[in-house]
């Protein structure tokens, strides 16, 4: 566990970029302040470690760069993502748009949505031919052939009811047939154990955002294990497989809607 010791708290409502200076825009809720400012600062080159504080005393600083990466610098478990997608595509939590750009480029018609409204700009600025302001659990209504969740991409559901609710939602948009793929990080004890010491389900935590002198509010995370994964699917009339595990209970997911036979 790491020591956190107070930075002044700078209010990001003041529409100040980090170190760059670049102008950002007041929008998504004080939480994801320093996250907008430090992607917003490395795309203009600048060096911008965004630290990431969880509400169990983890403390993790990242290279912004990370969320512009190229195809090349992406994890297998996103290539394999990327290749099973077909048809329309709804890049949600999108940031900067890597997979959106890539899969662009392959030709398929992406739509990418963010709550951010500096993560839309940046990806049209970088490319994006359809990025959107919006949220996780209400999606656009497409229909979709595929649906993205990616970097642990049931985060921005923040909560098990926000899940639940915006995998209904997502289902009603996604065609028979489709699927939505989805990487979380399952968080339980090697004992199976899937609550913490005050009887919160231990993948529901918080994360603040730190970068420079801008500090976020805290905000909600989710992070679901494969089992209750598999049962929100069910209970949204849909089938989840995982398909991909890693490191540290990280896995990628697949998530379909079952053609009904004619
Ligand atoms: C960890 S980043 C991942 C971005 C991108 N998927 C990637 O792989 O680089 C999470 C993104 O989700 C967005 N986000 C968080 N909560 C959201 C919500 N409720 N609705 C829409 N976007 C959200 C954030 O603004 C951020 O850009």
């Amino acid at each position: 566990m790491h020591q956190v010791t107070e930075a002044p708290r700078e209010q990001a409502s003041e529409g100040r970029g980090g170190p760059s200076g670049r102008p950002f825009l007041a929008s998504g809720g004080g939480a994801w302040h320093p996250f907008a400012a430090a992607v917003s600062d490395a795309a203009c080159g600048v060096d911008a470690p965004l630290t990431v504080i969880s509400d169990v005393g983890e403390v993790e600083t990242l290279d912004a760069r990370i969320f512009l990466r190229g195809p090349a610098a992406m994890e297998r478990w996103e290539h394999l993502a990327m290749e099973r997608c077909l048809g329309r595509v709804l890049d949600l939590g999108a940031g900067a748009g890597p997979h959106t750009l890539f899969l662009q480029e392959a030709g398929l018609r992406v739509t990418a949505v963010d709550r951010l409204a500096e993560a839309v700009s940046l990806m049209v600025e970088r490319g994006v031919r359809d990025a959107r302001i919006g949220e996780v659990t209400e999606p656009p209504p497409g229909p979709w052939d595929t649906v993205l969740l990616l970097m642990n991409g049931t985060m921005p559901f923040e909560t098990i009811a926000g899940f639940r609710l915006g995998l209904a939602r997502i289902a009603a948009v996604l065609v028979e047939g489709g699927r939505i793929l989805v990487d979380s990080t399952d968080l339980r004890g090697s004992d199976g154990d899937d609550r913490r010491s005050d009887g919160r389900y231990v993948g529901e935590t918080q994360y603040q955002f730190r970068y420079g002198r801008l500090v976020g509010d805290p905000v909600p995370q989710l992070f679901l294990d494969p089992d209750r994964l598999q049962e929100y699917a069910g209970e949204a009339g849909l089938v989840a497989e995982v398909i991909w595990t890693g490191k540290e209970g990280h896995y990628l997911a697949e998530i379909t809607r079952r053609q009904h036979a004619p």
